[in-house]
């Protein structure tokens, strides 16, 4: 699958460069620590699947459309999340959605999914819109050219959105401890410890779940106060808001009627304060930072938002070029770079077999700049997901929300947040790269720009 597109002006964005050879075992551990995407050689995005051995045993990369749909979707039950990943997430994010696993991910999945109807989410449309004119109020009290952490922001703005749409403003005043907490969690645990990869007993400690620590037990702290709160209020009789903390506490499973125990509940406020915000304002920022660099493109984009019409849930289906952007910024730089799974039996993918137990990964990261399913793969060209184009791509080599039964809950949410808040920004504001140095992407759970992203802003 390839589109004949014009790929002369295309601005290439910064990425670290596929090494030749794989590296020696100490340096790989090394740079898997500081950022994997860096360890990953020209077969990585050349091969359509990639058997490897490590100290961990076999690891396949699979970047074959129809291979990952067959570990996604047709096969999906031999291929559970893998217990590493399950190993580095769980002490933070418990046996929440993204986490859990057989019945509990069932029921929980069955419980929540109401609250992410297309309906309900083109009800968040206003707050969504509401929050980010206020962001960008601020920034426009500030002299023209002054320069904002647009990374920073963005967390800032999708925070805001989060607590307003699936809370009812109950975390609006800890977003300082939330923010603080969640960079040291994502910068401890989000690092692969070397002590994994060689595949250390569990028993000896880790570095970065030692540094993790403040964070739970503000989390702990924070979810405490956040269940109190709410509990007091449906106990009075109060009618208590239609929000997902309501939800979580009310729940029943529409097929069983089976309630979430109290540490379901509060391993679900984490994971989806941690999910629903960080990474939708990944994508807005890396968006924001293509668009500073392709000039004509952000012209035509703006005027797109401005002829927009007056009602946001519109948006997402009426902005076709701000859509593209998007997309073909997340293709990039995908927020969610890499996803893994574990084979419970043996399995084959093409011609290559999958031993039981050993691990899957297919990285959009990879997939998304594959040689072979893609021209041009490292130039920004929204044009590729216009209309008449995007029909071409197929649906299993394009994947920044996942696939199958896991695909994420917030995609439908996350896709219309994002085109609000870029709206709206590009109506009303010019953000500029602030230096000429490119930001260098590095995977800590999510995709994030080394040092942020300093940016300049003008009002139009
Ligand atoms: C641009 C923004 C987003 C991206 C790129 C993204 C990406 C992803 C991906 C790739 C997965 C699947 C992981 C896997 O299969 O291993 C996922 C799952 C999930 N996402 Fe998102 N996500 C975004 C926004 C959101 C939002 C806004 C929410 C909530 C409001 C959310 C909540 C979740 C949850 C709870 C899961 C676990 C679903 C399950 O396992 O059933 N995400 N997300």
């Amino acid at each position: 699958m390839s589109v004949a597109l014009p790929t002369s002006n295309a601005f290439v964005p910064f990425a670290p460069t596929p090494r030749e050879r794989r590296p020696s075992l100490p340096l790989r551990l090394w740079l898997l620590s500081r950022n994997p995407i860096e360890v990953w050689t020209r077969a990585h995005y050349e091969e359509p699947i990639l058997p490897e051995i490590s100290p961990l045993g076999r690891i396949t990369f699979v970047s074959e459309p129809t291979a990952i749909k067959r570990v996604f979707v047709d096969n999906a039950e031999n291929y559970p999340k893998d217990p590493l990943q399950m190993r580095i997430l769980r002490p933070g994010l418990g046996e929440g959605l993204l986490t859990a696993s057989g019945d509990v991910w069932k029921r929980t999945r069955r419980t929540l999914a109401p609250l992410f109807t297309p309906r309900r989410t083109a009800l968040a449309s206003g707050a969504m819109r509401d929050c980010a004119e206020a962001r960008v109020d601020r920034w426009l009290k500030r002299r023209p050219g002054a320069i904002l952490d647009v990374a920073r922001e963005m967390t800032g703005v999708t925070f805001d959105i989060l607590s307003a749409t699936l809370f009812s403003n109950a975390i609006s005043a800890d977003y300082a401890g939330f923010e603080k907490a969640m960079t040291r969690y994502i910068e401890s645990v989000g690092r692969v410890d070397p002590l994994d990869i060689i595949g250390a007993p569990t028993w000896i400690p880790r570095i970065g779940r030692f540094a993790a620590r403040p964070s739970l037990a503000f989390f702990g702290k924070a979810v405490e106060r956040l269940v109190a709160e709410r509990h007091a209020l449906l106990a009075k009789g109060d009618k208590a808001p239609d929000d997902i903390l309501t939800a979580l506490l009310k729940a029943s499973d529409p097929e069983t009627g089976i309630g979430l125990t109290d540490a379901e509940v509060a391993a679900n406020i984490i994971t989806f304060i941690a999910a629903g915000h960080e990474t939708t304002a990944r994508g807005l920022a890396w968006t924001l930072h293509l668009l500073a660099q392709a000039p004509d493109i952000r012209a035509r984009a703006e005027k797109e938002a401005a002829a927009a019409s007056d009602d946001p849930a519109e948006w997402l289906d009426e902005l076709p070029l701000i859509r593209a952007c998007i997309e073909e910024s997340m293709r990039l730089f995908p927020p969610v770079p890499l996803m893994s799974r574990g084979a419970r039996e043996d399995d084959r993918l093409g011609a290559i077999t999958i031993p039981a137990k050993s691990l899957i990964v297919v990285a959009p990261w990879i997939v998304h700049r594959h040689r072979k399913l893609w021209k041009a793969p490292d130039a920004f060209m929204p044009e590729r997901f216009m209309p008449g184009a995007r029909e071409e791509i197929d649906r299993f080599a394009y994947l920044p929300f996942g696939s199958g039964p896991r695909i994420c809950i917030g995609a439908r949410f996350a896709m219309m947040e994002a085109m609000i808040v870029l709206t709206t920004i590009l109506r009303r504001v010019r953000l500029d790269a602030a230096h000429p140095v490119q930001p260098k992407p590095v995977l800590r759970i999510t995709l994030r720009p080394e040092g942020g992203l300093p940016m300049a802003v003008r009002p139009l």
